[in-house]
């Protein structure tokens, strides 16, 4: 089955043809996703509106692209999935509109994926993917949620933030030491040059039993420890390593702890924070020592893509599952 993925929900335009018929390292037959980040940027944040009218503006244009990228003519897809929510309701109709509307000009049926589900999914699409059961790791800017997969499309969450995500607590923390939008990432990039110890924040809610989290503290300390800090290049590097240390060792403990609840030796890490490179680093020995496994998307994966919507609609498609006519999306949507 080919079936196209549209990705629309906050400021990536992913675009991308999942083909369950090839080898696994082939069926991603091409994926494109166009970001937002500059338009965003003087605003500190996304701006919902503006996010909606720049997908309107590329998300065609981008379709064609992957289309013609993948050798494929539109009338040979064989379906259409859309990431139905949750997001930005603006952002996630012109996606569902789209989509919709090629699966009923094509004659072929579309499908609304969850955008978490999609995340969740995405390392199953790399070599020798993992086979459920296994506990996954969601961390975007949006969630930090650790979920039970008992097989495809059985979740059960274990955990999750009760206040900021982990994402999102990179990207506050970037900001409140004067980093340009979108932080995480460089916050991240700035902690490879910091010195480990120097400074040392909390690891929130490891001292007690449980499987949820909570980051909003961890920003006020790390303001704290900035604002009565030189404010030197070196201790902005050594403040994001104390930062990041205090974040990766808490997911990491707390991944540890879900694994023990859940009797399972596989982890699955998925969402944009799954791109940090010393979080893969930590996990990947928390496993070796264990005996048991870790699986990654690559990093372009990671992020918000099509290609995790386009493989995670192949698979419900697949199984004989299809949304009705109407253009519908559900921005707050528990998976
Ligand atoms: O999954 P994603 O692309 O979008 C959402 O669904 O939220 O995740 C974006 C989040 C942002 O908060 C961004 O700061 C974070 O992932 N992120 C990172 C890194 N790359 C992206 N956080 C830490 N280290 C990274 N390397
Ligand atoms: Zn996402």
């Amino acid at each position: 089955m080919k079936v196209l993925g549209i990705e629309s929900s906050c400021d990536e335009t992913g675009v991308a043809v999942y083909d369950t018929g090839l080898a696994p390292d082939q069926a991603l037959r091409a994926h494109h996703v166009y970001s937002q980040i500059a338009l965003h940027a003087e605003y500190g944040g996304v701006v919902p509106e503006l996010a909606s009218r720049d997908h309107v503006r590329k998300l065609l244009p981008l379709v064609r692209q992957t289309l013609a990228d993948a050798g494929l003519a539109p009338g040979e897809l064989d379906g259409v999935a859309y990431t139905a929510g949750p997001g930005l309701v603006g952002a996630l109709l012109v996606g569902a509109g789209v989509a919709r509307s090629l699966a009923w000009a094509l004659d072929v049926p579309a499908i609304g994926v969850h955008h978490m589900e999609g995340h969740l999914l995405a390392p199953l699409m790399e070599d020798d993917p993992p086979e459920p059961p296994f506990v996954a790791l969601l961390v975007s800017g949006g969630h930090t949620q650790l979920v039970a997969v008992d097989r495809i499309g059985a979740y059960r969450l274990l955990g999750e933030t009760l206040d900021d995500a982990a994402g999102e607590a990179f990207d506050k923390t970037a900001k409140l030491m004067g980093l340009p939008y979108p932080g995480g990432p460089q916050l991240a990039k700035l902690a490879e040059q910091g010195t480990p110890g120097r400074f040392r924040f909390a690891r929130p809610m490891t001292d007690r039993p449980g499987l949820d989290f909570s980051f909003s503290g961890l920003k006020t300390q790390v303001l704290l420890a900035w604002r009565d800090s030189d404010q030197s290049e070196t201790t902005r590097a050594d403040i994001a390593r104390g930062f990041e240390d205090a974040v990766v060792d808490t997911l990491a403990i707390k991944c540890e702890r879900a694994l023990d609840a859940a009797g399972c030796d596989t982890l699955v890490v998925a969402g944009g924070v799954g791109a940090n490179r010393r979080l893969r680093a930590k996990l990947q020995e928390m496993a070796q020592r264990r005996g048991g496994r870790v699986c990654f998307p690559r990093p372009s994966l990671c992020t918000d893509n099509g290609a995790m919507i386009a493989f995670a609609g192949a698979l419900r498609l697949e199984a004989g599952q299809h949304d009705d006519a109407s253009v519908h999306v559900t921005p707050r949507w528990d998976m």
